[in-house]
């Protein structure tokens, strides 16, 4: 509807003759255009032949129509086309315009019989991941990327309008935020390269690892700034194949500086999560779902969980971490809508959680929220503040020597602070009832699969 612009009659090619052209007024009628697509339907008849064709803007395609006359033997499903010809208002009530062509040129050939996609059949997900490079000209995974991208520019605008300020964390470093080991090194390619003039065994002097989250760097900007996040690929040497974990995916971060509270932090990701939800309705409404939140403590969690009749694999004393079956069972339970768990056992968290000083218990201040047919999605805490409890921290960590100059943030001006972690794909898939993680990310890197 904005595409008002009355002098766009005629060009070669290119995004302005793209298919939301049809959404033109029509005061000059008809419209001379020319434009490119791919072939998404062949329907030859009596005295026309029919073609829709799709451009990628949206999932919907422009029909077009052309003599029967017209040579048609190349213009095949998948096939590229340019097309020039007059828009005009269609005379079937299944479209408002079409293009009556008076040219089709086939820019790409696409031979039917090696395709792997089939005009009119619907393929299931598991069976286009098998074509990584081929993908993308499917309805499904074109409809993913178009929704991913627009989570993308909605995730940003967010934090934007909030006042947040986007910092981009490194991918190399040589921190193990989390400390769980799962790291990928990087070192040059080729042994030799290893070692310097002067010895050094790593390229960067200490050992460098692929990001598995940009947390700490965060913290260093919360020094500094209210509000600060990061937006990038986050790796995991997770030997995993299973439908919630990647190798590399992308996080969402967030670090909120002068804040207490895990109902400010909560505050954020529920916005978050709606705002960025709330676009995706607006732009996308047909791929995805409404929003609703429930807030569980981690203790109630567990009770929940011993109370239930159903077997799980899994412990669940107070004080083993929540699987993912202990998850997606507390989601059902909690009426299968999104779900806060609060308060997890102090001893499950790293060591920059701050505690809530609630003994016995001596749970830590932090959160998790789960979503429905995924699990976890996002997690987050206050960050430990008070220099002596962190320093005896790392100290039992045996972290103490690397993480000095995290020490000196707690020195230097510090201010309460906390913040979560959300990942992309697990929200992606959450919202659009996508199963596999596979199949919410254009080139899927996991244990034993590197495809391109
Ligand atoms: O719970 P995690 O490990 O938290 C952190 O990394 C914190 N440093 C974040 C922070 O507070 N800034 O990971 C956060 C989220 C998880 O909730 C999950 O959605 C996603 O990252 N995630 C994965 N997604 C795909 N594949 C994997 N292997 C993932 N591991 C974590």
């Amino acid at each position: 509807p904005k595409m008002t612009d009355p002098n766009l009659t005629a060009c070669s090619s290119g995004p302005e003759v793209r298919i939301c052209i049809f959404l033109i007024r029509f005061e000059r009628k008809p419209f001379e255009v020319c434009g490119n697509g791919w072939v998404r339907s062949v329907r030859p008849q009596k005295e026309n032949l029919f073609l829709h064709v799709n451009d990628g803007s949206s999932l919907q395609s422009l029909q077009v129509v052309a003599s029967s006359e017209l040579n048609h033997r190349l213009l095949t499903f998948g096939s590229a086309v340019e097309i020039s010809g007059s828009l005009v208002t269609s005379p079937s009530r299944k479209q408002e315009v079409e293009l009556q062509a008076d040219q089709i040129d086939v820019v790409g050939e696409c031979n039917p019989v090696d395709f792997p996609f089939k005009i009119k059949k619907k393929h299931g997900l598991e069976y286009i991941r098998q074509f990584p490079h081929l993908r993308c000209r499917t309805n499904a995974f074109s409809s993913l990327l178009r929704i991913r991208s627009e989570a993308t520019a909605a995730i940003q605008q967010y934090f934007k309008e909030k006042g947040f300020i986007q910092v981009h964390t490194p991918v190399l470093t040589s921190n193990d935020c989390e400390g769980a080991g799962e790291l990928f090194q990087v070192e040059p390619a080729g042994q030799e390269k290893n070692q310097d003039e002067e010895g050094h065994q790593h390229f960067f002097s200490v050992p460098a690892y692929l990001t598995v989250s940009g947390q700490l760097h965060l913290e260093v900007m919360a020094g500094a700034f209210p509000g600060v996040y990061t937006f990038g690929p986050t790796f995991r040497a997770e030997n995993s194949q299973s439908r919630r974990h990647l190798a590399e995916f992308y996080m969402v971060e967030a670090e909120i500086s002068f804040t207490q509270s895990l109902e400010d932090l909560m505050k954020v990701m529920e916005d978050l999560f709606r705002s960025t939800t709330e676009h995706l309705l607006d732009q996308c409404p047909e791929d995805v779902a409404l929003y609703h939140k429930h807030v569980i403590t981690y203790t109630e969690a567990i009770n929940i969980l011993n109370s239930s009749s159903k077997k799980f694999a899994f412990k669940t004393d107070w004080g083993c971490d929540l699987q993912t079956e202990h998850e997606k069972y507390l989601v059902k339970h909690c009426g299968d809508f999104p779900l806060f768990v609060t308060d997890y056992p102090y001893a499950l968290k790293p060591f920059y959680a701050r505690d809530n000083q609630d003994q016995p218990l001596h749970t830590a201040a932090a959160v998790d929220l789960l979503v429905p047919g995924v699990g976890e999605m996002c997690g987050g805490s206050l960050r430990e503040d008070r220099l002596d409890l962190l320093k005896t921290r790392l100290a039992q960590a045996g972290l103490d020597e690397a993480y000095g100059w995290y020490l000196d943030l707690r020195r230097f001006g510090s201010v309460p602070h906390g913040g979560f972690g959300m990942g992309f794909e697990r929200y992606l898939q959450c919202v659009l009832g996508v199963d596999n993680i596979k199949d919410v990310i254009p080139f899927p890197r996991y244990s034993r699969s590197c495809l391109l």
